[in-house]
């Protein structure tokens, strides 16, 4: 009998991500930086002529790769770079042979997707049980640990010794440790570069960023990671030349480089609309875990997930809704903006209880 390879039978749970991207007048549904993009990088934009778009771009972002590797004064052998975080998450798994990937539930569903897709079985371990076990969580074979900090959609942080804990167990049994910290900037201050140092003390542990949320870049799909010069050279094996645009490499360079205030000035009020809107959510009666990132989670039943999330639609806001497997993982994820939308979000909800008492 000739060998079923087509279609692949770990796709079978496999569809599209597709976010509703529809117009509406608040879209809390993607976590992007609501207050713009980097002036940096539109400034590039602005410029950009014939060249960007008749030539071929370096074939691993290097003017992107060698503005990361001075911020952080290592070598760009040191950086890879991607489409996104989503391509550098992605050419990681792919640079590891078919495994599982242990993380942290409730958790990212795209993750899961990635690791899918790269013949990886997704392994989730219920948020406290990892919290109380690092070694635990990370497992005892060789695997892929994935955590993500600030966690999505709840938006807690890890504290960074039980993340060291991991990092020490998953060096030892031959892991490879991933620490995604797309939404880092809101979580520590610019000074602490703690995941980053893990990374390049280690062999086979990388740091992933994206310039999708703070910088507010999302739309020009620039993300890096940072770790060994050994897993990086594999990492760029895994992921092919070509995969960011040159002028997507010159606009997050300029983001990077820059010392325009503006990404201070976002952060600084998101995180003051993060902690005003949690205030006024629980002031309400909803349970709202700690975030440390750029979007809130909303405590929700299963089965009124669907019907507010509709609601809200009807009164232009857009959140995300997530069916979790544990009663942690339900909610309606909302990303921090300027004030007006937030309030949009608080009548949009404050007419859903009045109508369901
Ligand atoms: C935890 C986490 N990691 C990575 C990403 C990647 O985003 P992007 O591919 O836009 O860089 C996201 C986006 O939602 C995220 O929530």
């Amino acid at each position: 009998m000739k060998p079923d390879i087509y279609p692949r039978d770990d796709y079978g749970d496999l569809g599209r991500y597709l976010p509703d991207r529809s117009p509406i007048a608040a879209d809390l549904g993607d976590n992007r930086n609501l207050w713009g993009a980097h002036p940096a990088a539109l400034a590039v934009l602005a410029e950009a002529g014939t060249p960007v778009a008749s030539e071929y771009p370096g074939s691993y972002a290097d003017e992107f790769a060698s503005a990361v590797a001075t911020k952080f004064g290592v070598s760009p052998y040191h950086v890879t770079t991607g489409a996104g975080g989503t391509g550098v998450l992605d050419a990681v798994m792919r640079a590891v042979a078919p495994t599982h990937m242990r993380f942290m539930d409730p958790g990212w569903p795209a993750a899961g997707m990635l690791a899918r897709m790269n013949g990886h079985e997704p392994v989730p371990v219920e948020w406290e049980e990892a919290l109380d076990d690092p070694v635990r969580f990370a497992g005892p074979r060789p695997c892929i640990a994935y955590i993500a900090n600030p966690g999505n959609p709840t938006g807690e942080a890890v504290p960074d010794d039980w993340i060291r804990a991991v990092y020490r167990h998953t060096e030892a049994v031959g892991s490879v440790l991933i620490i995604d910290e797309a939404y880092g900037e809101y979580n520590r201050s610019r000074d602490d570069l703690t995941p980053f140092e893990m990374a390049l003390e280690g062999e086979r542990t990388l740091c992933v960023k994206t310039l999708s949320k703070a910088y507010g870049l999302a739309g020009m799909r620039a993300g890096y990671g940072v770790g060994s010069e050994s897993l990086v050279l594999e990492v760029d094996k895994a992921r092919g030349p070509f995969v960011v645009s040159g002028v997507t490499s010159t606009a997050a360079a300029a983001a990077v480089s820059s010392d325009s205030p503006w990404l201070d000035e976002t952060i600084a009020e998101t995180t003051v609309n993060r902690e005003r809107l949690t205030d006024r959510l629980r002031q309400r009666g909803y349970r709202v875990p700690d975030s440390a990132a750029n979007f809130v989670f909303i405590l929700r039943p299963d089965d009124r997930l669907e019907p507010e999330t509709r609601r809200l639609e009807a009164c232009g806001v857009r959140v995300r809704p997530f069916a979790g497997v544990t009663a942690r993982g339900s909610g309606l994820r909302a990303t921090v903006a300027p004030w007006d939308r937030m309030q949009r979000l608080l009548d949009g909800l404050d007419l859903i209880a009045a109508r369901t008492g």
